[in-house]
């Protein structure tokens, strides 16, 4: 069976059968698998330039270096995110500032006005975790009361929109993630995003656009003597795509909106199936935004540690793999132990041991899904 689809599979193929893999060796944007992505990825989400990358981490670090963040200065980030987020803060010698989250597993607003009241919190670098977003609307106005540059860990929030609009709008610049556990699937790739042509053109040369290649890269068109400026004057990393990873994405930028769709209804099954039970707090979505809910979250109430253990293992040993925010797991901020942690979240940190995280796939059926309900209600009463 083929999972991504035919036209995902011809696209690659017909990539081998051009011979050109490297981005660079192409004469132009237009046989460049990687620039058309970046296009096409830039005119079906609406923004003004889009770069293709190895990984949303790299877009990440990238959007740090982009914003001015520079040694010694702070970042706020969400407590309940990626590993992959305080670590693009400290590869850019910067302080992660950690947040509390709310019940619902997004930044809590006050508490992030809180931490830069202070006036020394450079930026937020804003996590939408698990495809989750807090009120947008309070996070920019406390972003611009407090002179704090907003940028957007879109990672996994292709699809998810604030008030009808893409997530990646609302800062500076955004990073959205194609590895396979996201919305689209190369395998692993990254694609920053950005309204703004210095940032765009500043994210080609730290990427690794040496030479003359920026002529390879669409929009660079747009000030030609800007881009000649810059060409050798950061330095530069091999972020890149690879045309390989590009030609499986193209196709599959067409599917979102049916893949939302998609993940949406089974997500409103398996939660209309357990919000009920006593012991399940399911989070809500704020008003405001369209979902693209790819996995569940929830809360388990009144249920002891090893009651949790157990429905886990029964899951398991049922073939879900349903994960709780414990043990090694790269998502639990008391985790990252390379780097000192100025501010405890002990909200955030009993919250997430007491939280499930499962992943809905694209195979799901509703008949699948009613059955992962079933499991987790048989495991419920076992156990409870
Ligand atoms: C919230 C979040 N941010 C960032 C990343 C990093 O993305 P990538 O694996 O493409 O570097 C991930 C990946 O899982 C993520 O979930």
């Amino acid at each position: 069976m083929r999972m991504l689809g035919d036209s995902v599979v011809e696209s690659v193929v017909q990539t081998i059968e051009g011979g050109r893999l490297f981005r660079y060796d192409c004469k132009s944007p237009e046989e460049s698998a990687t620039a058309l992505l970046e296009k096409k990825f830039a005119e079906t989400f609406g923004f003004k330039y889009a770069l293709a990358m190895n990984s949303c981490s790299s877009g990440l670090f990238v959007s740090l270096l982009c914003a001015g963040v520079q040694p010694g200065d702070k970042v706020a980030i969400p407590a309940f995110t990626f590993i992959a987020v305080p670590s693009s803060i400290i590869h850019a010698g910067a302080q992660p500032v950690l947040v509390e989250v709310t019940e619902d597993y997004v930044l809590d607003v006050d508490d992030f006005e809180k931490k830069v009241k202070g006036g020394d919190v450079k930026a937020l670098l804003l996590s939408y975790m698990r495809g989750r977003i807090p009120d947008l609307d309070r996070v920019r106005e406390i972003c611009e009361t407090y002179n704090v540059v907003l940028l957007e860990d879109s990672a996994h929030s292709l699809g998810v929109l604030w008030d009808g609009v893409q997530t990646g709008q609302f800062g500076l610049a955004a990073a959205f993630s194609a590895q396979s556990y996201k919305m689209i699937d190369g395998g692993e790739g990254g694609i920053m995003v950005t309204n703004d042509k210095e940032t765009a053109y500043k994210a080609m040369m730290y990427t690794g656009a040496y030479e003359q290649n920026w002529q390879k890269h669409f929009g660079t068109q747009d000030d030609e003597s800007l881009i000649k400026s810059m060409t050798h004057s950061y330095p530069a990393y091999n972020f890149r795509m690879s045309n390989l990873s590009a030609a499986a994405l193209i196709p599959q930028l067409d599917q979102v909106e049916a893949r939302v769709e998609h993940f949406n209804r089974n997500y409103n099954l398996l939660a209309d199936m357990l919000c009920d039970h006593p012991n399940v707090r399911i989070p809500q979505f704020h008003p405001k935004m369209r979902p693209a809910a790819d996995s569940i979250q929830w809360e388990f109430v009144d249920l002891g540690k090893e009651q949790i253990q157990s429905i886990q293992q029964y899951m398991q040993s049922a073939g879900y793999k349903m994960e709780i925010f414990t043990g090694e797991n790269a998502r639990c901020y008391w985790n990252w132990r390379f780097f000192e942690c100025a501010e405890e979240c002990p909200f955030t940190k009993q919250l997430l041991q007491r939280t499930v995280d499962l992943r809905l796939r694209l195979h799901n059926t509703p008949q699948t899904i009613q059955e992962t309900g079933k499991t987790v209600l048989a495991a419920l009463d076992k156990f409870c």
